[in-house]
């Protein structure tokens, strides 16, 4: 048995072929785009851009945001070459099996869980916080209290007479995972059209914030736009590195959740017509449209409150509470962008949802994972099984632990991610160089190498809690794998 077997690349393509047992096809690149717009646009920028600046970078977090940006168009260039040769259901998870052997792809595919599962619970998260919003706000009811929608290790920000509130569970955000993962059971074409109207929704009010919110930018707030480094211990006790270029490495690995989504689309690349063409269209269209709307919506959002907003009243719900506190006259925006971005998260979800039951759903059909999890339904020809399963995993998150460390997980379990994709690229073009590619990432190796090296720069910014917590994950991935996948998988078990 070889821990370094690899799937080969024809296999793969037979495989996808054989499409009358596997997932309907039914995707455009049009879809694409916006299932990749869904998936992108959420709560790293109506959540953790906030954070970033309150606990890393203050204004500075615009700088982050190219950072991040960054890194991620070169891994975008380094995924959209693969997923255009390698047109496949489960994204870097796949390409590492055809590149680098099984345990790697197993290291990967365990560590997409975080991508996608964990990043799930994050958006669920966020989806419950500005839930409160809508219903004080809008429908003018009395909020959900906060030990019902907040994690048992979580605290509320002493209130003026220094009462703390503690959470218990987050029903809300588990609420809306049980919705949604029943939503995708019902198949993938209805759901992508739903997505699409929330897509542009979604980005109607990121615009119509830039354009109201320029006008009440106070310049006071960006200055200094980098802060002096310091250390900022929040409420919690936690201490983050705040100023300077440590700030702006660590607001990157933060904001860097905002990006996250546009991998995303290769997961559907199974469910696809014209992968080749459509997957690298689907891939960097969403992501260039993004980098341009959140570079504005930061550079207005730090402009509008100091950071001292974000670190007390406005911490929750941020954007929405700095509408309401900084643009006078504008509450009707305010209740738009609350209504609007529940539906937002919800597509976000719903795309994080998916792409992880694609992920178990390859990584079952390898035979790594118990084969419930490639168990399609008869009628709506969806992995439900697997759905359901997964709908327990990111609910027990989603339930359970604080939205910063749900997210600084994602963003840091992405990272790694997007750094073994970089050196697929690399290792593909010398093992298999006369696969044809309909798109090449440019400049090979010098691209992939700096993405490498941007995205191991956003992981340094996390900091050691972050690295402790990858690590962790990756040695109970290491226990299964050992246990279980080893012995069961199917490259290193041939039938007779
Ligand atoms: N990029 C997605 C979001 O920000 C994950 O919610």
């Amino acid at each position: 048995m070889s821990l370094f077997v690899k799937k080969s690349i024809k296999v793969l393509m037979e495989e996808a072929g054989d499409s009358e047992k596997g997932l309907k096809r039914t995707l455009s690149a049009g879809s694409l785009v916006a299932l990749g717009i869904g998936a992108i646009i959420g709560a790293g920028l109506f959540v953790r851009t906030a954070a970033a600046a309150a606990q890393n970078a203050g204004p500075s977090v615009t700088l982050g945001f190219i950072v991040a940006a960054f890194g991620c168009a070169l891994a975008g260039l380094c995924y959209a070459e693969l997923s255009s040769s390698i047109p496949i259901s489960g994204s870097a998870y796949t390409y590492t099996y055809a590149t680098m052997g099984e345990l790697l792809a197993w290291i990967i595919g365990w560590d997409l869980v975080l991508e996608y599962a964990v990043g799930a619970a994050t958006v669920g998260i966020a989806w419950s916080e500005y839930l409160n919003n809508l219903l004080v706000q809008v429908l003018h009811m009395k909020p959900i209290a906060y030990a019902w929608c907040h994690s048992p290790f979580e605290n509320s920000v002493p209130d003026v007479n220094g009462l703390v509130e503690h959470g218990m569970i987050n029903l809300p955000a588990l609420g809306i995972v049980a919705a949604l993962s029943l939503l995708l059971i019902r198949g993938t074409q209805e759901s992508a059209f739903v997505n699409g109207i929330i897509v542009i929704t979604k980005v109607a009010i990121v615009i119509l914030i830039i354009i109201f919110g320029w006008h009440f930018i106070n310049p006071d707030n960006h200055t200094p736009y980098i802060p002096q480094p310091a250390v900022f211990t929040d409420h919690q006790g936690i201490d983050h590195n705040y100023g300077g270029i440590m700030g702006i490495l660590g607001a990157a690995g933060v904001v860097f959740f905002a990006f996250i989504g546009f991998d995303a689309v290769s997961t559907a690349a199974q469910e696809t017509k014209n992968p080749k063409t459509a997957m690298p269209i689907g891939i960097l269209g969403s992501l260039a449209v993004c980098t341009v709307l959140y570079i504005l919506f930061a550079h207005v959002l730090t402009g509008l409150a100091p950071v001292e907003f974000f670190r007390t009243t406005g911490k929750e719900a941020s954007v929405v509470a700095a509408i309401n506190t900084y643009m006078p006259g504008y509450a009707w925006l305010g209740k738009l962008v609350t209504v609007a971005i529940l539906a937002g998260f919800s597509s976000v979800i719903l795309v994080m949802l998916l792409g992880q039951s694609r992920v178990f759903y390859s990584m079952s059909r390898d035979g790594l994972l118990p084969k419930v999890f490639s168990d399609v339904h008869p009628k709506f020809k969806t992995p439900y099984k697997a759905n359901l399963i997964i709908l327990v995993l990111v609910g027990l998150f989603a339930a359970f632990v604080p939205g910063d460390i749900v997210g600084d997980m994602t963003s840091i379990g992405t990272l790694f991610a997007f750094i073994l994709v970089c050196a697929a690229v690399i290792i593909l073009r010398k093992t298999e160089p006369n696969l044809p590619r309909q798109f090449k990432t440019p400049w090979v190796p010098f691209v992939p190498i700096l993405g490498i090296i941007v995205c191991a720069a956003m992981i340094f910014g996390l900091g050691w809690t972050n690295w402790l917590r990858l690590f962790g994950w990756l040695a109970i991935g290491f226990v299964i794998y050992f246990g279980y996948s080893r012995k069961n998988s199917r490259l290193n078990n041939p039938p007779d």
